[in-house]
C-alpha cells in the first residue's frame, strides 16, 4: 500500500539496541527483560510488570493466575479483538458477551451489570482503540458483586482514567506490542498488577510453572513457554523512552482527522477529548453513516485499496465467529450496528499532513459513489 494501514516507526539507535544484544551471552531471561519490566512497571504505576511473548499470552495467565477455570463466566466485548474470549475459553471458563456503548465503543457499564450471574466471576474490560473504559463504574460493579477485573490494555498503553495510567488499576492488566500498536517489540506482552503473589505466579507460569524459590527445574504448577527474548526487550526498552512522544504524535494525527473529517454528517467520528480521560491513539476508526449498508462498507474499503490506501475493518464481532456462534443468547445491537459500517483509517506515527489530506479526500469521494 502507499498509505498503509500500520507502519512501525523504529530508530537507528532501536536497531543499535537490537543488534548490541546479539552481541552478549544473554538472549534471554537477561538484563533487558528485567530493564524493560521496571520501565513499564514505573511508566504505568504498577508494582510489577511481567514481559511475555504476546498479548494474548498475557491475557492467558492472567485468567489462569487469578485461578478463573470451567464453568467460570467472565464479561467480556465482542466488539474487540477474538484473543479475548480465547484467553477465557483456553481454561474453559465461559466468555460471557456484552454490548458496549455506542459512543466509546467501551463496555457499558449498565448492561455488564445486567449480565452477572450467580456464576460471573471476572469483568475482562478491554481499553478499546486506546480510549479507557468508564473504569469507575467497572470497578464499582465489580466490587458491589465480587468480581475480580482484568484490564485488556493491549491498544492503551499511556492512556489514562482520572490521572492514572490505564492497566494496573483492576486485579491485573496487559498491555500488547505487535508491531501495529503504539510501541512494538516485534511479538510481546506485558502484564501489570499491584499483587506480589499474583505476579510471582504469572512469572513462573511464563516459564513453564518454574518455582522461583523452589529447586532447579521444580515445577509447582503447569505453566508454558510463554518467555520472551532479550532481543525483544532491547527494542522495548528503547521504544518506552520515546512513548510520551509518540504519544504525542499520534494524537495530532487524530486531531488531524478529525479537523478534516468533522464537517461530515454521513460519518461518525471517534471521540477526541473525553472529560477525565486521555487517549493513547492506537488506530482511528470512523464509522458510516446509518443509510450505509456493510455492502457499501465493503466496497469503500476494497476500493480505498485499489487506491493504495490501506484501511481496516475492525472489529468483527467475536459473538458471531463460528467458533462462539453456537450461544443463541447474544443481544447486541451496538456491537453487531458499529462493526458493520467501521473503517480503520491509515495511522502510524509519522502519517503525514498531505497524506491525511489523500484519505480524508479520498473516503468521502468513495462515499458519494458507493453503488446502492
Ligand atoms: C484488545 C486486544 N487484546 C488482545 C490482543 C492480543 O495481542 P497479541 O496480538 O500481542 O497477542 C490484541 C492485539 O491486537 C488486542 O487488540
Amino acid at each position: 500500500m502507499r498509505i498503509p494501514l500500520s507502519s512501525p516507526d523504529i530508530t537507528e539507535s532501536e536497531i543499535h539496541a537490537v543488534t548490541d544484544v546479539l552481541r552478549t551471552p544473554r538472549l534471554s531471561l537477561g538484563p533487558k527483560l528485567e530493564e524493560f519490566q521496571n520501565a513499564v512497571a514505573e511508566y504505568t504505576g504498577a508494582a510489577h510488570a511481567i514481559a511475555v511473548n504476546s498479548g494474548t499470552s498475557g491475557l492467558h495467565l492472567c485468567i489462569r493466575a487469578l485461578r478463573l477455570g470451567e464453568g467460570d463466566e467472565v464479561i467480556v466485548p465482542s466488539f474487540a479483538f477474538v484473543a479475548v474470549a480465547n484467553a477465557v475459553r483456553y481454561e474453559r471458563a465461559i466468555p460471557v458477551f456484552v454490548d458496549v456503548d455506542p459512543e466509546t465503543l467501551n463496555l457499558d457499564p449498565a448492561k455488564v451489570e445486567a449480565a452477572i450471574t450467580p456464576r460471573s466471576r471476572a469483568i475482562l474490560v478491554v481499553h478499546t482503540f486506546g480510549c479507557p473504559a468508564d473504569l469507575s463504574s467497572i470497578l464499582s460493579i465489580a466490587q458491589r458483586h465480587g468480581l475480580l477485573v482484568i484490564e485488556d490494555a493491549c491498544e492503551a498503553i499511556g492512556a489514562e482514567y482520572q490521572g492514572r495510567k490505564v492497566g494496573p488499576l483492576g486485579d491485573a492488566g496487559v498491555f500488547g506490542f505487535y508491531p501495529n500498536k503504539q510501541i512494538t517489540t516485534g511479538e510481546g506482552g506485558m502484564i501489570v498488577t499491584q499483587s506480589a503473589e499474583l505476579a510471582a505466579l504469572a512469572r513462573a507460569l511464563r516459564n513453564q510453572g518454574r518455582s522461583e524459590s523452589g529447586e532447579w527445574l521444580e515445577h509447582g504448577e503447569m505453566g508454558y513457554n510463554y518467555r520472551v527474548s532479550e532481543i525483544n526487550c532491547a527494542l522495548g526498552i528503547e521504544q518506552m523512552k520515546r512513548l510520551e512522544s509518540i504519544l504525542k504524535k499520534r494524537d495530532s494525527v487524530a486531531r488531524g482527522y478529525h479537523r478534516r473529517l468533522s464537517g461530515n454528517p454521513e460519518l461518525k467520528l471517534p471521540p477526541v477529548d473525553v472529560p477525565g480521560r486521555r487517549i493513547s491513539w492506537f488506530v482511528y476508526v470512523v464509522r458510516l453513516g446509518a443509510h450505509f449498508t456493510q455492502r457499501q462498507r465493503d466496497w469503500i474499503w476494497k476500493e480505498m485499496a485499489s487506491c493504495g490506501i490501506g484501511c481496516g475493518r475492525y472489529f468483527a464481532p467475536i459473538h458471531l465467529q463460528p467458533i462462539y456462534a453456537s450461544d443463541p443468547r447474544h443481544d447486541l445491537p451496538n456491537t453487531e450496528w458499529s462493526a458493520g459500517r467501521t473503517l480503520a483509517l491509515p495511522f502510524f506515527n509519522n502519517l503525514r499532513e498531505s497524506e491525511i489530506d489523500e484519505v480524508c479526500q479520498t473516503l468521502q469521494e468513495l462515499m458519494k459513489a458507493a453503488p446502492d
